[in-house]
């Protein structure tokens, strides 16, 4: 099984010859997967519906919207999972998607006390505690501020959580889509501190939110001078409301609850202010009943997208695995697939941009005879850090934890091409 990855780069012939849902030029068109078609009198030689009246004009949606034969890639929640959805979570359909940005209506949503709704110009951002000059900004002063452009993911530390006691949930939306990974647009936030002027004992900022969850998380000020971002604009346009607009903490490979939404406050300090979310939520509880705590960075993790619950393997020939790779520690160096369980592993394509603390796409080809495939990958990161296997992960976290379960995902596909959230062990 672990021979059948093949080479990146197939030949038109070989793919025309093994690719069962083609129908090659010059071969009868009304064969094979024709007989799939919705309406088969849209099909080639016959003129189709679509080439026989006008269309929509300009502007009949002056805001674009997908395909109608695009609706079923949404977000989506799991209803038993939260009490209510004010304090709750939907996860980024990442088993339909390609390429490394998460279009912003995709974004999964992650809120502890619903969605903000601030009017621009009654925002506000407060600089205060170890500063010389306490400061408010108003958006148009933030906008003021020399800005830059960054690609990065945000994963929740919660993201994999249901995972830690074994495979419970079926598709990669579940289990690995709290993550998204888009150009912000903002202010590196040493130029702010550089307008108040920090004070010398100054080593912490705690960070609040605007809504009524008042999210607080403390940060060491080092990593907010090394790359912390003030964003208001995702993805070329403003943060979407329920993204944080109009401004939110980018806290770049840091685990998501610290990138404050409807960032309202930054207080300099000389140590932690211990919230409720770095005390009570956001550590690990181990083994022995102590917890880790300040378990600030995502570990390098990779996910296959497709094939997955959601994208079962529709024909049997050329089939691409795809996936998305990350880590918090700095850029993907690589990521290898395995067919059967991690006995054998190949080395994957990587394809696109290789960014810093951002998300990679990878790909594999296979020749599918129709065998049955135990589907894993792994992510190895420029620090050498490989991603673990679920059970070693649980070696040395045992499974009282929520947080940082970034173990191999494996997938059963069986040979009618329906695909399974399993594990080996
Ligand atoms: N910021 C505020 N103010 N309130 C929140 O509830 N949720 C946090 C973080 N920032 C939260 C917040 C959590 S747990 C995560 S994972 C990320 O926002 C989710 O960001 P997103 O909704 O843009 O995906
Ligand atoms: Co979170």
């Amino acid at each position: 099984m672990g021979d059948t990855i093949i080479s990146e780069e197939p030949s038109r012939r070989r793919f025309l010859a093994t690719a069962s849902g083609l129908v090659a030029l010059g071969a009868a068109p009304t064969l094979a997967k024709d007989a799939g078609a919705s309406d088969p009198k849209n099909l080639p030689p016959n003129v189709a519906d679509w080439s026989r009246a006008l269309g929509d004009g300009v502007v009949s949606k002056p805001y674009g919207v997908p395909s109608k034969f695009e609706q079923h890639v949404v977000r989506r929640d799991v209803e038993w999972l939260t009490a209510s959805r004010e304090s709750s979570v939907s996860f980024t359909p990442i088993h339909a998607l390609d390429g490394i940005i998460t279009p912003n209506g995709l974004c999964f949503e992650r809120h502890h006390s619903g969605v903000a709704e601030i009017d621009p110009q009654d925002y506000r951002l407060m600089v205060h505690g170890l500063v010389e000059r306490p400061m408010l900004f108003t958006l148009d002063d933030l906008k003021r501020f020399p800005r830059v452009n960054r690609i990065h993911f945000l994963e929740c530390a919660a993201n994999s959580g249901m995972e830690w006691r074994g495979a419970q949930l079926n598709g990669c939306q579940y289990t690995h889509g709290m993550v998204h990974c888009v150009e912000y647009t903002g202010v590196p936030l040493r130029y702010l501190l550089d307008e108040a002027g920090l004070k010398s004992n100054a080593k912490w900022v705690l960070a609040e939110g605007g809504d009524a969850a008042a999210m607080t998380r403390s940060i060491p000020l080092s990593k907010i001078l090394d790359d912390c971002l003030v964003a208001y604009r995702m993805n070329g346009e403003m943060l979407r409301p329920e993204n944080g607009y109009p401004v939110r903490l980018v806290v770049p490979g840091w685990e998501g609850n610290m990138w404050v939404k409807w960032l309202r406050r930054l207080k300099i300090g000389d140590e932690p202010w211990e919230t409720r979310e770095e005390t009570s939520k956001y550590t690990d509880l181990l083994p022995d009943g102590k917890a880790r705590k300040h378990t600030f960075v995502m570990d390098a993790k990779s996910i296959i997208t497709a094939p997955s619950p959601q994208t079962p393997v529709r024909t049997k020939g050329f089939t691409v695995i795809s996936g998305l790779a990350w880590s918090g520690r700095g850029k993907v160096k690589r990521v290898d697939v395995s067919l059967d369980g991690g006995r054998n592993w190949r080395e994957a394509r990587i394809d696109g941009l290789v960014l810093d603390k951002a998300c990679v796409r990878f790909y594999a080809t296979i020749d599918w005879n129709g065998e049955p495939l135990l589907l894993q990958s792994r992510a190895i990161d420029d620090t050498g850090y490989v991603q673990p296997t679920k059970d070693a992960l649980r070696k040395i976290r045992g499974v009282n934890s929520i947080y940082h379960n970034n173990g191999i995902q494996t997938y059963s596909v069986r040979p009618d091409g329906e695909v399974e959230n399993v594990e080996v062990s």
